[in-house]
């Protein structure tokens, strides 16, 4: 119980701490605020709008039919009824043709568009790879890994910056949507697919995957966090930085353990890669792919028991003793 309430508060905490920092909702899908997501929002307001319409008539039309033809007491006669009708036929086959028509010549104009973009040659390019549950992303021209936490910088008219992205899966299919930027690609094994997003406000963007991907698939957030270019060259320079840290004793622990089978700690021996990259852990915003804040006691917590977080995620409990906990958390805070 203890345990489930300590979870609970680190995810209210999550969502309602973020919040200061001028935090994009999932939920808002009506609030596009980049290119692509713009064209998918227009298409879908069409949509419903057409769906709206064949609503009110139908819905109008069946309920003229119910009151103006109700039984009014027994006589027991039937009211007339109409066999073959010509018009009828021909107006339920051709009006839904129709629409279909319309509807699917929309759809098929927006994903050309959005295909066809070219990649301006200063794009960011990312390889955003899907793991049960969480998200690597790597800046091959870069050379930066991080993960769950995709920056870019800001797109303006004057200075129009893009990101393009590379969707890869590490096991099964995952979803990459963050609905305020783009629509839905999917992240499938043994594939690469593709798909370019751009943000017209500063903020952080929230978005999950979008695809059942196991017990944790509502627990595999994506956070876009959108910086002035010179606040992303500034992140990029920090992130490109070997790891520093003045926890000698704690650094020593965490080289002696398992840790380094699964995770990157760059300017260490560590260069596991079935888990996040942890070079520059602090400078993220969450841990556990945004399921709670990323602080000094949340990360204790995880590394003392990460299935009492996350039930099934690929972390084992590494069983340590409370010396070395303290040491091993101690190290990951100090990576900033
Ligand atoms: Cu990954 Cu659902």
């Amino acid at each position: 119980m203890k345990q489930l309430r300590v979870l609970f508060g680190s995810c209210f905490a999550a969502v309602c701490g973020a919040r200061a920092q001028q935090v994009h909702s999932i939920g808002n899908i009506f609030r596009p605020l980049g290119d692509s997501a713009d064209s998918v929002s227009k298409v879908s307001v069409l949509t419903l709008s057409i769906c709206a319409v064949i609503f009110v008539v139908v819905g109008g039309l069946l309920t003229y039919a119910v009151i103006r033809f109700r039984s009014r007491g027994n006589d027991g006669t039937e009211p007339a009824q109409v066999y073959v009708s010509n018009q009828i036929e021909i107006a339920w086959t051709v009006i839904p043709i129709l629409i279909v028509f319309v509807l699917t010549m929309s759809a098929a104009r927006v994903i050309s568009t959005i295909q066809d973009k070219r990649e301006p040659s200063d794009a960011i390019k990312a390889t955003i790879v899907g793991h049960q549950w969480w998200w690597e992303i790597r800046y091959p021209d870069l050379g930066i890994v991080v993960a769950n936490e995709l920056h870019i910088p800001l797109n303006t008219k004057t200075n129009p910056k893009y990101a393009f992205l590379t969707l890869e899966s590490a096991d099964v299919a995952h979803g990459f949507w963050v609905p305020q930027l783009s629509g839905k690609v999917d992240v499938i094994p043994n594939r690469s697919n593709k798909m370019w997003i751009d943000a017209r406000e500063l903020g952080v963007y929230l978005g999950n995957c979008a695809e059942y991907c196991g017990t944790q698939h509502a627990n595999m957030l994506i956070r876009v966090v959108v910086d002035t270019p010179e606040d992303f060259d500034k992140w990029v320079a920090q992130q490109k930085m070997e790891a520093a840290s003045d926890e000698t004793a704690g650094r020593q622990t965490f080289l002696s353990l398992n840790c380094i089978n699964c995770h990157t700690v760059r300017g260490t021996p560590a260069h596991g890669k079935f888990g996040p990259d942890l070079t520059h852990l602090m400078s993220r915003q969450t841990i556990a792919s945004g399921m709670i804040p990323n602080s000094a006691q949340n990360v204790k917590n995880w590394v003392s028991d990460p299935q009492i977080i996350k039930p099934g995620n690929l972390m084992p409990d590494m069983q340590l003793d409370d010396k070395q906990l303290d040491q091993v958390s101690a190290y990951l805070t100090s990576l900033k």
